[in-house]
């Protein structure tokens, strides 16, 4: 071939070789925006909807794993009541059954419901005492001394397929078993 011929060759190579480039640009570019579109678009969307019909926000320890029934019965006690990550990254309170045999059916929301600081379990006591204005809860998180104004969120907890433990929100159509009321928080 004379260098002719090759330079008539040239043009077409670059230009595949930049539309390569291009859709490669094109590509590393386009992902973060459609990643950033979809946790976006994902703040609208009621956790319900999201991974198919009632499946649940997992709940999470302390490295973002998601703890199953099994793993927290061997790692806790009957009536321990202790924090993992749930519904809109709240801290919530596993509540192991007398029998040591399940975590109960509801999580208490930690989050004092005076200003926000989170609630503390104290076993000894039998009850949740906020350290910032000395609000107390009972056992099951319903206000028993201010100046809290309200009981502690619920929220449901369930157990996947898999045996991971899942919290659902509580609805507003459901009452809170601690007061026979509406729950506040939904
Ligand atoms: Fe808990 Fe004030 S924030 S008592």
């Amino acid at each position: 071939a004379t260098a002719g011929e090759e330079n008539l060759g040239a043009p077409p190579a670059d230009m595949d070789r930049r539309n390569i480039l291009n859709a490669l640009t094109l590509g590393a570019v386009g992902l973060p925006i459609l990643q950033a579109a979809y946790f976006y678009l994902g703040f609208f969307v009621p956790p319900s909807k999201k991974g198919g019909a009632g499946a649940g926000v997992p709940a999470l320890d302390r490295v973002g794993n998601q703890v199953t029934v099994k793993q927290w019965l061997a790692s806790h006690n009957a009536g321990d009541r202790e924090l993992v990550q749930g519904i809109k990254g709240d801290a919530y309170y596993l509540v192991v059954n007398d029998e040591k045999t399940n975590v109960k059916d509801f999580g208490i929301n930690a989050v004092c419901t005076h200003l926000g600081c989170v609630v503390p379990w104290n076993a000894a006591q039998n009850r949740f005492i906020c350290p910032c204005h000395g609000s107390q809860y009972d056992a099951n998180g319903k206000v028993v001394r201010g100046p809290a104004p309200l009981s502690l969120a619920l929220a449901h907890v369930e157990a996947d397929d898999k045996g991971g433990i899942v919290f659902k929100e509580w609805k507003k159509s459901e009452e809170d078993f601690r007061t026979g009321e509406t729950p506040w928080w939904s």
